[in-house]
């Protein structure tokens, strides 16, 4: 087992127990208190995705598309990388309905966004699971995975860069 990808299915195995929380926040959201805990919690799940998590999965993608079996999966790979737009799209989706607050009908619009984000998070995670962990696991050497620890390296280090 690649550390690396370890570490990422540990984040989703966290990431999940984080939006089953969310989802049961979401339905039973009634008071500004709730909302906060809503807010709070999502901020959490935003913070966790798009810190390195996202950051490694993209680095992960972007070594798999400079292989030479890259043609099997690039279709694959850039919806996953389209897909964490979506997520940030969906969160702020969510974040614009506890906004709204005790508004007329909006419960039933947070627990709906708030369904949506989850599931597409899911699925996203499951489809990386499969695919993304499982192509990196049989294609990538052992070269790129010493390349992939250095940015991640970096990357906890906050010298953050694209093209390192
Ligand atoms: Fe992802
Ligand atoms: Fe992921």
């Amino acid at each position: 087992m690649v550390a690396i990808i370890d570490e990422l299915k540990q984040d989703h195995r966290a990431m999940a127990a984080l939006l089953v929380q969310l989802q049961r926040k979401a339905q039973n959201a009634q008071t500004p208190e709730h909302l906060n805990s809503l807010r709070v919690l999502l901020d959490e799940i935003v913070a966790f995705s798009d810190g390195i998590h996202h950051y490694m999965e993209e680095q992960v993608m972007n070594c798999l598309l400079s292989t030479e079996h890259a043609e099997d999966y690039k279709s694959v790979l850039y919806h996953m990388i389209e897909d964490h737009q979506i997520l940030d799209d969906l969160a702020e989706l969510v974040y614009a309905q506890i906004d709204r607050g005790d508004r007329l009908g909006f419960r039933a619009a947070l627990i709906r966004s708030a369904d949506r984000f989850v599931k597409h998070h899911l699925q996203h995670a499951d489809n990386e699971q499969k695919k993304l962990f499982f192509y990196a696991e049989r294609h990538l050497t052992d070269e790129q995975w010493h390349a992939l620890d250095i940015k991640k390296a970096a990357f906890l280090a906050g010298n953050f860069s694209e093209s390192a």
